[in-house]
């Protein structure tokens, strides 16, 4: 073989080519299909924005019509996943569940493994579209010991999830059309972000000819981690942290520029974005709006801001260009919506669901080669078996 040049975390690897979304990390540009994404997050709705993504432009009225009602056609899940769900315990973390469950579903639709055609391939995004929510919204339900409920085929996407999520057993549920903006603007700012680690995962086990379900169920893991989405999880944990210990935020800068502490300030910084990430900026804003909206006062939002604050004028993270990223401040926007910690990143999977899904469908029509990486070997020249008595 030739010469394998080694690039630990991809960090200036190209992995493909792609029309979805561009980013401009010097500049803190984020576009989607062209469109910026403080003109979506302000004017479009989260299903727009993922049949934008998937498909490429804006749908006209009747085009998202059809899309909606395709996806509500196929929003039934499987009784027989309420016995898999079962088996979890209470406290099981909603990610894994819902990754789980994702790869579970492939059991009960195998027409969708086989991607063949355009039709099989919109078969099987709709029903991922339609169906996701059901188990993100299932998961919840399990930790907070609601009984399992479907969705109102009467209200939008994104009001239907606030439903299904938070409708009581026989009590009425009208959706706060303020919570209802609030996580509307939230997914589209989650929708897509290129090549990250998550949608990586989902390009690469898709380029083995996996289904889009196992693709996906692999990218749930991904996300999972603290370092990618699981990032939001860890910053409100973060930012409680600091407040029970006195709210000393100089402590905790203190602690996350000692190279011998494993702390780091969640949140902060990003491996692509080296000014700001736009869509902290939008999210902090929001933040401020929705929590005087909903008259919720929450002192670890100060916190945030203060750790900020001191981070914007901190030596080590302005040499490092850390800023905060879109984790920062999503949490707390959560946490007023009345979304328990634990499903931060669910929430984050479910904005991400259509920009995973369109990657995917770019990568197989585009019929990339299978994803597989060299190395640069490190270990052991030849040597000769030993027996177990010579060891
Ligand atoms: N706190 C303290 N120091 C930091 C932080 C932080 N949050 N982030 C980076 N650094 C330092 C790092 O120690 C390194 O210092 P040095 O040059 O002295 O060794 C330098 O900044 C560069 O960092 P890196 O880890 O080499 O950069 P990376 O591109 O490999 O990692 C990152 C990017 C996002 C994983 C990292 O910044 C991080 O761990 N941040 C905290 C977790 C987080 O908020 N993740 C969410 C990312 S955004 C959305 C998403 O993906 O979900």
């Amino acid at each position: 073989g030739g010469l394998i040049t080694l690039d630990r975390g991809f960090k200036n690897t190209g992995s493909c080519e792609s029309a979805i979304t561009f980013l401009n990390g010097e500049e803190g540009i984020l576009r989607y299909r062209g469109y910026s994404i403080e003109d979506l997050a302000e004017n479009a709705s989260f299903l727009e924005v993922a049949y934008l993504l998937i498909f490429g432009e804006l749908p006209s009225e009747s085009e998202l019509n059809k899309f909606y009602d395709d996806i509500k056609a196929e929003s039934n899940v499987d009784e027989e996943m309420h016995k898999i769900l079962d088996g979890f315990p209470k406290s099981a973390h909603p990610m894994g569940v819902v990754s789980s469950l994702t790869n579970a579903l492939i059991a009960f639709n195998p027409s969708s493994v086989n991607v063949e055609s355009k039709e099989d391939m919109y078969n099987a995004i709709i029903k991922l579209l339609a169906k996701f929510p059901v188990l993100c919204a299932w998961a919840l339900r399990k930790r907070t010991g609601q009984p399992l409920d479907y969705g109102d085929d009467s209200l939008g996407y994104v009001e239907n999830v606030l439903k299904m999520m938070f409708k009581k057993a026989n009590q009425n549920y009208e959706v706060d059309p303020v919570i209802a903006s609030a996580l509307n603007k939230l997914l589209i700012l989650h929708a897509d972000h290129e090549q990250n680690c998550s949608t990586s995962t989902v390009r690469v086990v898709g380029s083995s000819h996996a289904g889009l379900f196992a693709s996906i169920s692999a990218g749930i893991s991904a996300l999972w981690g603290p370092l990618h989405g699981g990032a939001n999880q860890a910053v409100i944990e973060m930012l409680e942290g600091i407040k029970e210990d006195g709210g000393d935020t100089k402590k905790y800068m203190q602690k996350a520029k000692d190279k011998e502490d494993p702390f780091r300030l969640m949140g902060f910084g990003h491996r692509v974005y080296k000014n700001f990430d736009p869509r902290a900026r939008i999210i902090k804003k929001s933040a401020d709006d929705v929590l005087g909206n909903l008259g919720v006062e929450d002192p670890i939002l100060d916190i945030a801001k203060g750790l900020e604050k001191e981070a914007l004028e901190d030596d080590y993270f302005v040499k490092r260009k850390l800023y905060p990223n879109v984790d920062f401040y999503s949490g707390i926007i959560y946490r007023a919506l009345g979304i328990p910690t634990e499903m931060f990143t669910v929430m984050f999977a479910l904005g991400r669901l259509p920009g995973w899904i369109a990657q995917w469908r770019e990568m197989r029509l585009g019929k990339e080669p299978i994803g597989r990486p060299r190395q640069v070997y490190t270990g052991e020249k030849l040597r000769s078996y030993k027996p177990m008595d010579q060891r």
